[in-house]
């Protein structure tokens, strides 16, 4: 079935109330399960859900301490498994405790539920989804995603677009077979790259957007695809965000890539166009992606509508963003990390996944540098850190792109590149996490490892 581009109607997926809410907590259910869903016009879908929706409901969270309690407010989720697989949730960009990280090994069997606890820690655009060990890819792909937005006060009270003017996009490539149904086959591990782009469910939406400022969220939950994102008016992105929150003031940026599981917040200003403008949202070429005849475009803006505007963009968006020089000077330790293609295998530093095996110890509270190469057959590779935000300093010993400075948990290495990170560890939470390609082909099979936070050494 043949989707026109810009034919389907914009959506956002509905913000989840809590069940229940007491004076620390907000308590929330979310099952999943497979759920037959209109996308394609004329056809059925099955999709795997979060509340029979994907993308799954949009959970969105205050950042308040409480003095009594010591911490912040927190949610906790029960998800329901009756999807019918294993499955494991990881609230991406959450410093949460390991047992509510999403370990992958840490599945819930279908039939049972676990409830995670999130300590509502930073003020950023999250997201959650399915992390099973070697069946990431599918699930994610198969539906398994959901956005999560924390706000604190200090960012509520700048002037930035707000409300309905304060908008997710989910990016996702797709196939369907002719009767509709999805196809995921990694055959062991090819790359899947869809023809049909997605934002939040819809291939290709036209949104009807008002001649003023919008802030979008934008997520790339693609499996394996990247983008190299631009405006078909050659206009700025006035970029405000990165992967764990505000940046320290706004850039103007005419084209950025954003690789899978990285998110970017920019402000589009529409009232500098007359109604009835149509501004298309454009992917060019990269390196590795396979091009079908519209995967050169993801969606239309069309300015319906006049309103006034009052939200503005201060030139000072967040002062919690230490110069990298600075945090360089703090730095304990510096570790190399390969990620190579070998015997047919994906693998960091020549291993693949061993849950018995620690790759790295910080310490609480420690800072380190992170140099991350990548030596693998041609491929990109989006490096995920869990736990950890830190900054970029250096790309191939160039500077990093105006886009990318400020706290990122996500970090793009292109082919042949090498990029150097500083990051702090959290100095209250114990444990082992993951650190993996997130591109989920790569990562299934078997580019992953695991640091631990405790003793601190090698
Ligand atoms: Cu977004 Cu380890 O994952
Ligand atoms: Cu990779």
């Amino acid at each position: 079935p043949k989707v026109i581009p810009f034919s389907l109607p914009f959506k956002i997926p509905p913000v989840l109330r809590p069940v229940r809410s007491d004076s620390t907590t907000d308590y929330y259910e979310i099952t999943m399960r497979r759920a037959s869903v209109d996308i394609l016009p004329g056809r059925k879908t099955e999709i795997w859900s979060y509340n029979g929706m994907s993308p799954g409901p949009t959970i969105r969270q205050r950042k308040v301490w409480y003095p009594e309690t010591q911490q912040f407010r927190r949610s906790v989720v029960r998800f329901i498994n009756s999807v019918g697989v294993p499955t494991t949730v990881h609230l991406h960009g959450m410093a949460s405790l390991p047992q509510y990280d999403g370990y992958a090994e840490d599945m819930s069997a279908p039939g049972f539920y676990k409830d995670y606890i999130y300590p509502n820690n930073r003020a950023a655009t999250l997201w959650y989804h399915d992390h099973a060990l070697h069946n990431t890819a599918r699930n994610v792909y198969m539906g398994l995603a959901g956005m999560y937005i924390v706000e604190d006060d200090e960012e509520l009270n700048l002037p930035l677009p707000k409300g309905q003017y304060d908008v997710p996009l989910m990016l996702a490539d797709k196939i369907f077979a002719r009767d509709g149904r999805q196809v995921f086959d990694d055959q062991g591990e090819k790359h899947v790259m869809g023809d049909v782009i997605t934002i939040n469910g819809v291939p290709w939406p036209r949104m009807e957007v008002a001649n003023r400022k919008y802030r979008f969220r934008l997520l790339n939950a693609s499996i394996s695809r990247s983008y190299l994102l631009k405006l078909s008016t050659a206009d700025d992105f006035i970029f405000i965000g990165t992967d764990a929150g505000l940046m320290s003031q706004p850039a103007r940026v005419k084209e950025f890539r954003i690789g899978p599981a990285e998110r970017y917040e920019f402000i589009l200003d529409f009232s500098r166009y007359p109604i009835g403008t149509q501004v298309i949202l454009q992917n060019g070429k990269l390196p590795n992606n396979d091009e079908f005849d519209n995967t050169d475009k993801v969606m239309l803006f069309e300015v319906t509508r006049s309103e006034t505007d009052n939200s503005s963009i201060p030139n000072v968006l967040r002062n919690n963003i230490p110069p990298v020089s600075e945090m360089m000077s703090q730095a304990v330790r510096t570790r190399d990390f390969r990620y190579e293609r070998s015997n047919g295998l994906w693998v960091i530093n020549g291993k693949t996944w061993d849950k018995n095996r620690v790759d790295a110890n910080p310490a609480p509270g420690d800072v380190e540098i992170w140099r991350i190469y990548n030596n693998a057959g041609g491929w990109h590779h989006p490096i995920h850190v869990h736990l950890v935000d830190a900054q970029i300093i250096d790309r191939n010993s160039q500077q990093p792109f105006a886009y990318e400075r400020g706290w990122k948990d996500v970090f793009y290495v292109g082919e042949n590149e090498s990029v150097q990170i500083v990051g702090k560890f959290s100095s209250t939470t114990g444990g082992k996490y993951m650190s993996h390609c997130h591109n989920t082909v790569h990562e299934d099979h078997d580019m992953m490892n695991q640091f631990e936070v405790g003793i601190g050494g090698p």
